[in-house]
């Protein structure tokens, strides 16, 4: 049942393409987002003022990336929290209050209790999962389903890209409504997601820089990941994967903040794993870069396709294709998932079942 693939990890990170045009399909029609499960009340939504959204873990990291979005599109305010915090302290939340509820499996009990809290406090919520009928789904007012499959390896892969990818729908939908995005820059957005699914085909026919990069970081006994913007987020993401799966140490920064305190750790041969995509802050990144190398760091660098500039910098280049920044979180995630299973395999871990974690957590 694994289809020819060692593990289920390696796999479902081979699903991304499908997991993006499933979850895709039927979203544009007639080049109109199509939400037709969440029953929407158009006025309802145009009059949201707050937007939350809660989740755990990796999903939690996809609603990092939604609020860049969200914020950008729409200009509705949007914070992004772990529900285990959310559920214990007294957020500000009104009927105008969205509440969106991101959670692979739908069931995982701190996010359940923060919708059920977000409801009596009158809010509208939003889940957005990969398992039908499930508690998620039932208890939120509408619910956006992330086409993936059932997920068997613990770490999220193919559902994070989904749920980043579903969060993207709904930050275009909330941008519509609010008139920061035209008709027509919601259907070039919307294709160029779409377009998404080759870039990770193309980025899975040729892993090899991948494995360089990994079996000159495999022995090492912590990782930093720096990116700034969409790439800080996804670098929250890179460091989960390795250290849940590799249980090497691993901890994300922005980039900025590392003259604040990180950059004391890094010393020679310090895997440094940087996002350095071609982005409105590509600049910034290349001089976070050369800080670290004046260090003695390892430098591992997510670059754009055609950047030739970065190899004087980097020990090790990743290229991927070109996107529109706020796509990048969907093509750079790729590369930092296989960096983390080629380093866990290398080290001898099972990527599929780590130890001490399970794959949903419905008990506090
Ligand atoms: C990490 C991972 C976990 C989950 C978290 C939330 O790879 O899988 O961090 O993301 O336990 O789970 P869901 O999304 O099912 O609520």
């Amino acid at each position: 049942e694994k289809g020819g693939f060692p593990d289920f990890m390696l796999k479902e990170i081979y699903e991304e393409p499908r997991t993006i045009r499933d979850t895709l399909a039927g979203r544009m029609v007639n080049g109109h987002l199509q939400f037709d499960e969440l029953s929407l009340n158009y006025d309802e939504l145009a009059a949201i003022d707050r937007v939350y959204i809660i989740a755990c873990g990796t999903s939690y990291h996809a609603g990092l990336i939604a609020k860049n979005l969200i914020e950008a599109w729409s200009r509705i305010p949007c914070e992004v929290e772990v529900a285990s915090e959310f559920r214990y302290r007294n957020p500000i939340i009104t009927p105008s209050t969205l509440v969106v509820a991101v959670s692979q499996s739908g069931e995982t009990a701190d996010t359940l209790a923060a919708i059920r809290d977000a409801r009596i406090k009158g809010a509208k919520v939003f889940g957005i999962t990969n398992v039908v009928g499930s508690p998620v789904a039932r208890e939120s007012d509408g619910v956006i389903y992330i086409k993936a499959n059932k997920e068997i390896a613990v770490a999220a892969t193919k559902s994070f890209l989904g749920q980043v990818a579903a969060l993207t729908l709904l930050a275009m939908l909330l941008g519509q409504l609010r008139g920061g995005l035209t008709t027509a820059q919601i259907r070039m957005l919307f294709r160029e997601m779409a377009d998404t699914a080759q870039h990770i085909e193309q980025i899975l026919a040729d892993t090899s820089a991948i494995e360089e990069a990994a079996l000159a970081c495999k022995d090492a006994q912590n990782a930093l990941f720096i990116g700034r913007g969409i790439g800080s987020t996804i670098c929250y993401e890179g460091a989960l994967k390795l250290k849940e799966i590799s249980y090497l140490h691993a901890e994300a920064y922005a980039a900025g903040e590392m003259k604040h305190g990180p950059i004391a750790l890094l010393d020679e041969g310090f895997p440094v794993i940087v996002v350095a995509t071609k982005s409105p802050t590509y600049d910034k990144v290349i001089s976070n870069i050369q800080e670290c190398k004046a260090r003695g760091a390892l430098v591992v660098a997510i670059a754009t396709e055609g950047d030739e500039e970065i190899k004087k910098h980097a020990d090790h280049v990743i290229y991927i294709p070109k996107v529109r920044d706020c796509f990048s979180a969907i093509t750079a995630s790729v590369p930092l998932q296989l960096f983390a299973r080629d380093i866990a395999i290398a080290r001898g871990c099972d990527v599929d079942q780590p130890r001490n974690l399970a794959k949903s957590v419905t008990v506090e």
